[in-house]
């Protein structure tokens, strides 16, 4: 690149920088070896060094996971006090989601129930407490990993959420994924997988089978409130999450 391209470029990136940050934008998801190579005209993809300094590497995770960190407090502030759908009539709370922005599994539920409407926080009535277990024989912690639901609101009475609140509401939980990016995601009861995978088999069939969503491997599984009621299922769901256990080895 010549010298003068590279000084207009400098001159525009400021300009639209500072254009964002008028409109409110307190990042721009760009790793910070990027932009050193748009400032050193080294070729688009290649590092300022081929073997980047383990230093490198972790200022750049950490820059990264930061942005996961706003970039979910962002969408939150995005999906505000959402009256988008019907479900808006009944709830307490909107549902966002919880965990580590960084995690490597992400599971997702269908919608909040009774007590996730009244706390605001995923899968933490009876349902919730069954997963909290699986989560924690798994030698895992809940804050190791992200919780979300395909719909944010509880529908009335924990029916299943409908055709249009799915289409209004799904698009957040794939903006969630997408910042997060997790290793692996785990569906949790049919509409869940069936939302992810633009799919209509059964859960049955679906379980224990591997997918993929964006190139994330994707786990269909039961819903922990169907375990509740079939408690002799439970040793499936646990097959299931050892193979996700095998895919993050
Ligand atoms: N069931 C779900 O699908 N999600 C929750 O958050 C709670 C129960």
């Amino acid at each position: 690149m010549r010298m003068n391209d590279r000084a207009e470029l400098i001159q525009e990136l400021k300009k639209t920088m500072e254009f964002y940050r008028e409109l409110g934008f307190e990042y721009v998801p760009v790793k910070r070896t990027h932009i050193f190579n748009i400032i050193s005209g080294s070729p688009s993809g290649s590092t300022p060094d081929s073997h980047p300094s383990r230093h490198q590497v972790a200022e750049d995770t950490c820059d990264y996971s930061m942005n996961k960190e706003i970039a979910l407090r962002d969408l939150k502030n995005e999906i505000g006090d959402c009256h988008r759908c019907k479900l808006a009539k009944g709830r307490k709370n909107i549902v966002f989601g919880e965990g580590k922005p960084e995690a490597d599994i992400m599971f997702i539920g269908e919608g909040p129930g009774r007590d996730e409407d009244i706390q605001a926080r995923p899968f933490v009535g009876d349902a919730g407490k069954l997963l909290t277990n699986l989560i924690l024989k798994l030698g895992l912690k809940r804050e190791d990993v992200y919780i979300a639901n395909v719909v944010k609101c509880r529908p009335p009475n924990n029916r299943n959420p409908e055709e249009d609140e799915i289409t209004t509401c799904s698009p957040f939980v794939e903006r969630q994924i997408a910042i997060i990016n997790p290793k692996v995601i785990v569906c949790l009861g049919k509409i869940s997988a069936q939302t992810l995978l633009r799919s209509k088999v059964a859960i049955s069939k679906l379980r224990g089978n591997f997918f993929s969503y964006d190139n994330i491997p994707v786990m269909p599984t039961f819903h922990p409130a169907y375990l509740l009621r079939n408690p002799r299922d439970k040793w499936l769901t646990w097959e299931d999450m050892q193979k996700v256990m095998e895919k993050l080895k």
